[in-house]
C-alpha cells in the first residue's frame, strides 16, 4: 500500500451542473468584490468610484470539498458578471503557480477569454462552452468576461500548486483586455492611471 504525507481524501461523485455553476457537494465559496480588484484595473478612479458606489460583485468561486493539497486534484467553479470599468472588461484577479504546474479550464457558460502571461509572452485563448483551455506550468492565468451575460468555467488543479496574487501585481498580465462596439480588444498593459 502506498503511503502518503497527508492521507488523501476518500473517493466520492461531484454533482456538476453547468447552467446553474454549481457544484455539489459544495465546498468553500468565495466572493470578490470590486474593492478586491485593487490595483489591477489601469483606471483607478473609475475603480474608486465603483468602488465608493455599490462595490459591486465582479465574481464568485465554488468550490467542491476536495482539499487544496499536494497530490489532490480539487476543482471549482469561476462565474463572472458582465460589466467594464474604465472600458476594461471584468476579469478575476489572476495569479501564477509558485509551484509551476498545469491546470485546465472549462468553459461552461457565457463567452470569456483566458489570458495567460509568461513575464515575456503573452496568449490569449477565447472560451466558450465545449472549449478546454489549458494552461500549461509557468503562465500566470487570468479570466475574462467578454459576453453580456455571466461567464462560467470549470477550473482543475493540482492541490499543491499555491497561489500568488503578488506576482500580477508585480508583473502585470502583458495585454489588458477592453469592450469595444464590436466585441473586445487586447491592449498592451501599461501601468495605471
Ligand atoms: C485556481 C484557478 C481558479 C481561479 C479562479 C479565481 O488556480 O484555483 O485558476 O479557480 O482561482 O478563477 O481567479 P483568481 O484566483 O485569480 O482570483
Ligand atoms: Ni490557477
Amino acid at each position: 500500500m502506498q503511503s502518503y504525507a497527508a492521507t488523501p481524501i476518500a473517493p466520492f461523485a461531484i454533482q456538476f451542473d453547468a447552467a446553474a455553476a454549481t457544484l455539489s457537494p459544495p465546498g468553500p465559496t468565495l466572493e470578490r468584490r470590486m474593492s478586491d480588484l485593487e490595483g489591477l484595473f489601469a483606471d483607478r478612479d473609475a475603480w474608486q468610484k465603483a468602488v465608493d458606489g455599490d462595490n459591486p460583485v465582479v465574481y464568485r468561486v465554488q468550490s467542491s470539498p476536495v482539499p487544496e493539497i499536494d497530490r489532490e486534484l480539487p476543482q471549482s467553479i469561476t462565474t463572472i458578471e458582465p460589466g467594464t470599468t474604465g472600458g476594461e472588461l471584468w476579469m478575476t484577479k489572476g495569479h501564477q503557480h509558485p509551484n509551476y504546474q498545469g491546470e485546465i479550464y472549462l468553459a461552461l457558460h457565457g463567452t470569456g477569454g483566458l489570458l495567460m502571461f509568461d513575464g515575456d509572452r503573452v496568449e490569449w485563448v477565447t472560451m466558450a462552452p465545449g472549449t478546454i483551455g489549458y494552461i500549461p506550468p509557468g503562465w500566470a492565468h487570468r479570466s475574462i468576461n467578454i459576453g453580456d451575460e455571466p461567464y462560467s468555467m470549470l477550473a482543475v488543479y493540482p492541490g499543491g500548486a499555491g497561489h500568488d496574487y503578488n506576482w500580477v501585481l508585480e508583473h502585470g498580465m502583458g495585454n489588458r483586455v477592453y469592450k469595444t462596439p464590436n466585441g473586445f480588444e487586447l491592449r498592451p498593459y501599461g501601468g495605471l492611471s
